[in-house]
């Protein structure tokens, strides 16, 4: 099935026909993914890509996309691309006026807390994410009635309105960072259970954990990793650390999305596989055809909602416009601020 056929937005516009000219000004971007996206797919992202690419010039829009999205968006069309404390500090750091996030819901709020005064667009509302919608402000709430005194840290995977519960951010990259930046002797630390337990390995300070999972993470086995190991000799094993405690006790090296691309490019491993989701290898197999990688593929369905089709009618249309409650977003921004003035002292140190 193609991206016109997925019945997102049927493409009845000439300008969406694979024309010699589209051939030739895509040509260049072709020749970076060539081994990642098979030569008939191309004609159907192609007239896509460059139309957005066109519109996205005449909005003065940036787009900004996760390492978790397709390589036909990711090297198509992305202007920028990393993890979610990336994403974040690009969202601070742009001029552009119109963001389009290409990634899922909790990383456009991060983006609009960031600009309140910018227009941030999502392609797909419904882009979710399983570790955001496993706890409300309300469980928050209760969680510091139940330990008084306890900092909150929160994943930066939540709503607004838990980050406006919250003392402060973290994302998988400065996690550490940021809990023992508290200063204190116990922090509670939600919604993701994984990460919660890995950082208290790596810590002296007491985390309180709450029950959140990111449902593709959390499907990894510490069996598959022995697999690969038997299967691929010599592979590194590299990890997130929202999977399972077995799983991270199995992996040579945990990291961030961006703390795993980056040690690959340092490393230059012979082989390696990324304890993620799917696309996240096809991106970075791009950037190193020397590296080579073992490909378990674990879906976000959620990060897979948004589609070329989808960004386009998006910049067509500015949609879909991202708005928080204006008492939510003060006290969420003020989160997520704490948690890049931590970033700016300590960058570097942490898990990666
Ligand atoms: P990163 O911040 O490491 O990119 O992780 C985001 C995420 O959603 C992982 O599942
Ligand atoms: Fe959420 Fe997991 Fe998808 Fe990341 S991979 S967006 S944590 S569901």
């Amino acid at each position: 099935m193609n991206a016109r056929q997925s019945g997102d937005f049927p493409a009845t516009d000439a300008r969406l026909a694979y024309t010699p000219d589209i051939a030739r000004s895509t040509a260049p971007i072709y020749e970076r993914v060539r081994s990642v996206i098979p030569e008939i797919e191309w004609p159907v992202h192609a007239p896509y890509v460059a139309a957005i690419n066109e519109l996205k010039r005449k909005r003065k829009a940036i787009i900004l996309a996760h390492n978790y999205q397709t390589p036909e968006i990711f090297h198509g069309v992305a202007d920028l691309t990393g993890d979610s404390l990336a994403l974040a500090r690009q969202a601070a750091d742009t001029s552009a006026q119109v963001i389009v996030l290409c990634g899922v819901h909790f990383m456009a709020e991060t983006a609009k807390l960031i600009n309140p005064e910018k227009t941030v667009l999502i392609p797909d509302l419904e882009a979710g994410c399983s570790l955001a919608a496993s706890i409300t402000a309300d469980d928050v709430r209760l969680l510091r009635e139940r330990y008084p005194g306890a900092p909150v840290v929160s994943y930066v995977n939540t709503s607004a309105a838990v980050k406006a519960e919250s003392d402060i951010c973290c994302t998988s990259a400065n996690a550490l960072e940021v809990v023992e930046s508290l200063g204190t002797g116990r922090v509670i630390f939600l919604p993701d259970e994984y990460l919660g337990r890995y950082i208290a390995s790596q810590t002296n300070v007491e985390v309180i954990l709450w029950r959140g999972r990111c449902e593709v993470h959390e499907r990894f086995t510490a069996d598959e990793l022995r697999v690969f190991r038997r299967q691929y000799p010599g592979v590194e094993i590299l990890a997130h650390p929202e999977c399972p405690p077995d799983v991270l006790a199995e992996a040579d090296f945990v990291g961030s999305t961006s703390g795993m691309i980056r040690h690959v490019g340092e490393n230059r491993p012979r082989r390696v596989v990324m304890v993620t989701e799917c696309s996240m290898s096809d991106n970075v197999a791009v950037e190193y055809p020397d590296v080579e990688f073992v490909r378990p593929c674990n879906l976000c369905p959620h990060m897979k909602r948004i589609t070329l089709p989808k960004i386009l009618h998006s910049l067509e249309t500015m949609t879909y416009r991202v708005e928080i409650e204006p008492d939510v977003a003060g006290r969420a921004r003020q989160a997520v601020e704490r948690m890049l003035a931590v970033g700016k002292k300590a960058d570097g140190r942490g898990i990666a």
